[in-house]
């Protein structure tokens, strides 16, 4: 654990930034949005692990087309707060992918490296389509150039934690997204 006890993994948690109630508003309209795209025809929904786990969750429960679902996992992020640079692909889809329209869905956007890879990926595979969903974007802090199809919530360039997003591991339990104090 990188915290000495309890008390001090509590004082990292900042100011929150998204609530629980405005996660859940956004994601249902983006789930009426996505039906609207999709218009009956079947979706494979890829997540990327861990990150967009809850995400991937919520969004699930309120997408009335024809939803399968994935998950791939991939990890630039080690034990800071700073991306290493490297991605590296450490679950693959072994499924077949071609005849399917995937919406590839991350919890959040930042240097752009991840998606960008996890995207083309999918697409050497033959799919009918990617189209590319996040939960936050930090557009300030792209390294590639990379825009998701459909993003819920544009932030600054802070760290942050909560529904999904971790920092070391930790703090994906908490239901809405904080800032993380170093
Ligand atoms: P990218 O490849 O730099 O776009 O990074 C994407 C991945 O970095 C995300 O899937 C997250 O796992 C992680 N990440 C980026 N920013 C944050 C953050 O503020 N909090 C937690 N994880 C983050
Ligand atoms: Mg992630």
């Amino acid at each position: 654990m990188i915290f000495k006890d309890k008390e001090e993994y509590v004082s990292r948690i900042g100011g929150t930034l998204i609530t629980a109630e405005q996660i859940t508003a956004a994601v249902k309209e983006c789930a009426e949005k996505i039906d609207g795209i999709y218009d009956g025809r079947p979706l494979l929904m890829i997540g990327v692990l861990n990150g967009a786990a809850m995400f991937v969750s919520e969004l699930m429960k309120h997408i009335s087309v024809p939803c399968e679902l994935e998950f791939i996992q991939a990890k630039s992020y080690y034990d800071s707060t700073e991306s290493s640079g490297e991605v590296k692909l450490t679950r693959e889809i072994e499924r077949d992918i071609s005849g399917y329209h995937v919406l590839l869905a991350e919890d959040i956007i930042d240097t752009g490296r991840t998606l960008c890879k996890v995207k083309a990926l999918l697409e050497s595979k033959d799919p009918l389509s990617v189209t590319t969903i996040t939960l936050l974007d930090k557009p300030e802090r792209r390294l590639v150039d990379f825009t998701p199809d459909i993003s819920l919530f544009t932030i600054e360039d802070v760290f942050v934690i909560g529904f999904g997003l971790d920092c070391a591991g930790y703090y994906r339990n908490l239901p809405f997204i904080a800032e993380y104090k170093e």
